[in-house]
């Protein structure tokens, strides 16, 4: 039987918890160039180092253009992997576990903050650029594609099925 009791160790997937206290995303904005900062750092330690199960980095988009504010961690620089290793170890080194929320916007990204237009799978209003998105291409079906090269950095997805792919560091 699964225990009710918030104190009680837990196991979420592969990773063990010493409680069930989870500190839900809050956008802090703590990373005013998009990378992490040592006050994110502290903001996260502290948190575990009170005694959370684990911690969650808020938002954190996989391309500038799928965000939804200018300060949010880009996941596709190159800078970001050190800062979030930091990051880890320090909130590991307190006991506890960290997630990060990991998206992109699509139509409700911010075309002020990201210079390129909001994506989505149709053309649809987007609110914060006051203009329509660019619809993505529509997938071409893999048995009719001669091209089965994988993308760089596409989550090895093939480049002829670039639907599936939910990472945003290369154009499928
Ligand atoms: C300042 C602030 C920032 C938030 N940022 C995020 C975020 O980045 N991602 C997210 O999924 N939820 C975000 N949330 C929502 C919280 O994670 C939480 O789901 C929400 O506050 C509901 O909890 P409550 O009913 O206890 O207030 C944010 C909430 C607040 C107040």
């Amino acid at each position: 039987m699964v225990s009710s009791d918030p104190f009680a160790p837990a196991r979420l997937g592969p990773i063990s918890l010493r409680n069930r206290i989870i500190k839900a995303a809050t956008f802090e904005g703590r990373t005013p160039r998009r990378v992490v900062t040592p006050e994110l750092i502290e903001f996260h330690r502290r948190f575990a180092a009170g005694g959370v199960g684990m911690t969650t980095v808020a938002y954190c988009a996989v391309t500038r253009a799928g965000s939804t504010d200018g300060h949010q961690i880009v996941l596709d620089n190159p800078e970001v992997g050190a800062g979030l290793r930091a990051l880890t170890d320090a909130v590991h080194a307190e006991g506890a576990a960290i997630a990060a929320q990991i998206g992109h916007a699509g139509p409700v990204a911010n075309p002020v903050g990201t210079k390129s237009p909001a994506l989505a799978p149709s053309r649809v209003f987007s609110p914060l650029g006051m203009r329509r998105t660019t619809p993505r291409p529509r997938p071409r079906s893999p048995r009719s594609s001669t091209n089965t090269r994988t993308a760089p950095g596409c989550c090895g997805t093939r480049a002829s099925t670039p639907s599936r792919c939910t990472s945003g560091t290369a154009i499928c």
